[in-house]
């Protein structure tokens, strides 16, 4: 078999600001924390899709304590870097969260417009409990007043990819977060 290689789209990226090993040390942190605050709940899990796919998939993984999954997409972005306009919800869930202890779970905390919405619309269907996990925390780019209750990594004022975040659906795959070179999202 032959040496695995880096995917080319590595090379894309001006400078790494998450490695995958502190990826993985944090998300089995954030397990742990998880496993304790949740012992004698039965979870449910919505994962914010295509974001939060990687970090929930690791993260589940790493529980050990009874939990239903299921997702949901919204949306606010259009081909850009920038959200556009109110986040809608362009796919909803299956399973009913009505007196469910949720845990909502998103790739990163930007304005905050995303999960301020979504968590309003899980609890006014009858959740327990509505609690936030995400694994990147944009603090400086809040426009709504909101707070994860579980954090990965507080990161600076820059467009992030890889791990799960995307620009124009491309860079999900990368097991690192980086920050791309402006030529490649159209800037200078
Ligand atoms: P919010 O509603 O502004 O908090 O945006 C949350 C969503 O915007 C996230 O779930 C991401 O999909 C997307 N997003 C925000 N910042 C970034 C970024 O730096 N890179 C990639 N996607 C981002
Ligand atoms: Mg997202």
């Amino acid at each position: 078999m032959s040496a695995k290689k880096g995917a080319p789209e590595l090379k894309h990226l001006d400078h790494i600001l998450v490695t995958p090993s502190a990826i993985k040390r944090r998300v089995a942190a954030l397990a742990v924390q998880l496993n304790a605050d949740y012992i004698d709940k039965d979870m449910m899990v919505v994962a914010i899709v295509n974001g939060a796919l990687i970090f929930t998939a690791d993260l589940l993984r790493q529980l050990s304590i009874p939990l239903r999954l299921d997702c949901l997409r919204a949306s606010s972005y259009h081909d850009g870097t920038k959200a556009a306009g109110e986040p809608r919800i362009i796919d909803q869930m299956k399973l009913d969260v009505r007196d469910q202890h949720v845990l909502l779970v998103d790739d990163i905390l930007d304005t905050g417009k995303t999960l301020a919405a979504v968590a309003r619309l899980i609890k006014s269907k009858g959740a327990t409990s509505v609690k936030t996990c995400v694994l990147l925390d944009k603090t400086a780019r809040r426009e709504v007043p909101f707070e994860a209750d579980y954090v990965g990594f507080g990161i600076p004022n820059e467009f992030v990819v890889g791990y799960g975040l995307d620009f124009n659906e491309r860079y999900r795959h990368l097991p690192c977060i980086g920050v791309l070179k402006p030529k490649y999202y159209g800037g200078k």
